[in-house]
Formats: C-alpha cells, structure tokens, sequence
C-alpha cells in the first residue's frame, strides 16, 4: 500500500516563486512525504494561481474586497483548509498577517518563509521587497532567508531553517531580492516542507 502523505495547503499573494519550488521538488520527487493538493490566494490573478492551475491543482481566491474583512478571508480559509483535510499550511509570500486564532488552530502546522536572517529586518511592516530595502538602507554585508513555524507573533515562531547569502557591491533591492530567492529560499522552503510532513506522518503512525 502507497504510504499515505501529508496533505500541503499553499498561501499565496504574487508570483509563487517559491510555490513553484515547491511544486518542482514533489514532481522530481525530493518531495516525498506530502503533497500540494490545495493553493490558496488572497489576491486574484496571483500568478501563482496560474503555476498551480498548470500543475493541475485546485485553486480559491478569498479576496478582503470581496468578502469585506481580513477576518472573513481567514475564516474561508480555515473552512477550506478543514473541508480539504489539511495537515500542513505553507505560507509562500503570503501578505496577510494571521490572527491568533488561525495560528492556534493549526499550531506548529503552520511554515512561513520570510527574505531575511529572523531576527533581522523581521515583523509587521517588513515584507517583500521592503525587507531588501530595509537590509541595504543598514549595510549589511550577510542576509539570507529563514523558514519558520508560525505562531500568534508576526515572523516570531520558532525557526526550523536558515540560509545565508552575501550582498554584494552595487546590489539593488530587486537584484539582492533575486539572489536571496534562488540561493536561500528556493532551497530551505521546499527542504523545511518535505521535513514537517515526514513528521506528520510518522506521527500519525506513531512512530514519533
Ligand atoms: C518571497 O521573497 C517571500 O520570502 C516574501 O515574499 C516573496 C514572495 O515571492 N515573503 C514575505 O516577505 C513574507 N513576510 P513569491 O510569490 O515569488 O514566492
């Protein structure tokens, strides 16, 4: 009998880069221990919608305009995640900030990646580009990317995974935003994903 995988649930808002890892690592099969069978948007005509479409997987779009409050969009989520049997939630440049009582209902199922060395240039206010923006502005000359689970503090739960990356001499927000994807987060997302649902797993069977 096939051994049964953990059922992944993506969150997403842009392009789904990292979606895409993900979906590149279950297809070569580095991802063995759960599958993306759901992505999520609160944005609609996300491209990340697009990549999932493509990879033939099921798509919703639960939009603050549409449904009238974050709180609203974060209970259609949650309806969504329990009617599909959700073990684990990926949030893959998801802007939304969760409340208290979705990280609860899913706690330490929860994985975020964030651009940057947590505790640096992390929290409310520092998401996409402005994370790189933020990092240049200061002079750092080391940053990176940190996966991590996601609890009731914005970026503050416990860190699972953690990249470094250099920046260099003339780099842009865009230019260093690029290189701490593809050397950091591309990387440890995907790796952190195959890690947690090899553990629901074996938990369910009881062997952890
Ligand atoms: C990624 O760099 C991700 O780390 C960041 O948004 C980008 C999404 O890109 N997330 C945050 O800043 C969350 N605080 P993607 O849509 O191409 O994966």
């Amino acid at each position: 009998m096939a051994e049964r995988k953990a059922r992944v649930a993506v969150l997403v808002s842009g392009g789904g880069t990292n979606l895409q890892a993900i979906l590149d690592r279950q297809q070569e099969g580095i991802i063995h221990s759960g599958e993306v069978v759901l992505v999520i948007s609160n944005v609609a005509g996300a491209y990340a919608l697009t990549r999932a479409e493509k990879a033939g997987i099921a798509t919703r779009t639960f939009t603050r305009k549409e449904l009238g409050s974050r709180q609203h969009v974060e209970e259609r989520i949650l309806q969504e995640l329990d009617q599909q049997q959700i073990d684990l939630v990926v949030l893959a440049g998801f802007m939304q900030i969760l409340s208290s009582a979705f990280t609860g209902r899913y706690a330490g199922r929860i994985l975020n990646v964030h651009p940057s060395l947590i505790p640096a240039f992390c929290g409310e206010g520092y998401y996409g580009l402005r994370v790189h923006e933020a990092a240049l502005a200061r002079g750092v000359k080391v940053t990176g990317a940190t996966v991590h689970l996601v609890n009731e503090i914005p970026d503050g739960g416990p860190i699972l995974l953690q990249k470094a990356v250099s920046v260099l001499e003339g780099d842009t927000p865009e230019v260093l935003q690029r290189r701490v994807m593809e050397e950091a987060e591309w990387q440890i997302l995907p790796a952190a994903v195959e890690m947690l649902s090899a553990q629901i797993v074996k938990e369910e069977k009881g062997e952890l």
